[in-house]
């Protein structure tokens, strides 16, 4: 079993701390997503989990094992680097064979388990070729291959997939899924890119200034962001956010007034949660795919009267969608429309609002209020 718990993990590198009391539990077999902006702290995370740094406060355990200064190549990990280096004078084969002769396998047990990693990558005719000769997938999967032969416990993926470009970042991704099912062994895997996040992961922990924002499913970050800035890294286009959002009681119905930009009804279950919240600063968030031109709903939910007046300064024409950039109250905001929308740069258009995907935000500390 190889669980990796983080127990009240604290990092400091000349006294700024970059990592702020982690705690976490990645699950025997799960593949796991560290995701969050450059320097917020994941590759000093999985760098931890290595053994490559050590933890200023707190413990690392690797299945029921403190892992606190335990030598790295005693920690039963693999890891994939940020910036892999293959070893350009060695063939495919001795980059992949060259961690298992270091640690002085026998010869035919380091042959079997190259020529096993290359068959799930699919390298096996590749062996005798120098990286030189290879594309940048190709040298990719040495870099996997590499990390697959060690038959580790846990693997770590440091943005494995940063330097192919993006046809091959979306086919590699498949790949790595695969060799998930395939290997079933655990893995934490760090990414800046939400994408790929919401793709790969079982969980995603998104990481922001060393702390975790929100751990949860895929589904669960997009549907129920913890704060506006889950809400705002996760998805895309990103969420709208349009602050100086009032909570009012219009007779039975809660509603969220957005002053000389519109109204939008609360989901009854929210109602009592927003009416509590209504002393306070807020900002309502609306993602741009639950915005629709209001003269394509059908008047049954025209009737909720859940709406926003803006003026149109961009239109994107995607063939399946449009991509509309507009104004309101002073703020940009996106909005994926039908194709059939009547939107024309310089007009003005009233977007009817999905008002059971409407969010409300503390705008003070930014916590989600539904
Ligand atoms: N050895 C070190 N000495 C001093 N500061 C460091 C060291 N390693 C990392 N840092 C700092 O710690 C912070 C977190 O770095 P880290 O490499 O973990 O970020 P990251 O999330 O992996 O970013 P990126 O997406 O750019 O790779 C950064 O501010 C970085 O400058
Ligand atoms: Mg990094």
């Amino acid at each position: 079993m190889a669980q990796v718990r983080f127990n009240h993990v604290y990092k400091t590198f000349n006294k700024v701390e970059v990592v702020h009391d982690i705690s976490l539990d990645v699950q025997d077999k799960e593949f796991l997503v560290l995701v969050g902006p450059s320097g917020c702290g994941k590759s000093t995370c999985l760098r931890m989990i290595a053994g490559l740094e050590e933890p200023t406060d707190g413990e690392i355990y690797i299945g029921d094992r403190i892992v606190n200064g335990v030598d790295p190549k005693d920690r039963d990990i693999a890891m994939v680097f940020q910036n892999y280096a293959l070893y350009p004078h060695m063939t495919v084969f001795d980059n992949m064979a060259f961690g298992l002769k270091l640690r002085h396998f026998p010869k035919n047990e380091i042959k079997k388990r190259v020529e096993d990693a290359a068959e799930i990558l699919g390298l096996q005719q590749l062996l005798k070729r120098k990286p030189k000769e290879l594309s940048g997938g190709q040298r990719q999967r040495v870099a996997l291959g590499r990390a697959i032969v060690r038959e580790a416990q846990v693997f770590l993926m440091d943005e494995p997939l940063s330097n192919l470009d993006a046809k091959l970042r979306v086919a590699t991704r498949a790949e790595i899924i695969k060799l998930h099912q395939r290997i079933q062994t655990t893995m934490i895997y760090v990414t800046h890119d939400q994408v790929e996040a919401m793709t790969m992961g079982d969980r995603i922990a998104v990481l922001n200034g060393g702390v975790i924002q929100q751990l949860g499913s895929p589904q669960e970050l997009y549907d129920h962001p913890a704060n506006m800035f889950v809400a705002g890294f996760i998805g895309s286009p990103a969420m709208n956010f349009i602050p100086e959002a009032k909570v009012s009681t219009e007779g039975n119905a809660t509603v969220v007034v957005l002053e000389g930009i519109g109204r939008v009804a609360v989901p009854q279950i929210y109602a009592e949660r927003a009416r509590a919240a209504a002393g306070r600063n807020l900002t309502f968030g609306i993602r741009p795919v639950h915005l629709e031109d209001a003269s394509l709903v059908s008047e049954g939910n025209k009737a909720v009267q859940s709406s926003l007046d803006a003026s149109v300064d961009v239109v994107e024409n995607l063939g399946n969608e449009l991509q509309v950039y507009l104004t309101t109250g002073g703020k940009n905001i996106v909005a994926t429309l039908d194709p059939r929308a009547r939107v024309a740069a310089g007009n003005k258009v009233r977007l009817y609002v999905d008002s059971d995907q409407i969010h409300l935000f503390d705008s003070d500390t930014g916590e989600s209020i539904f």
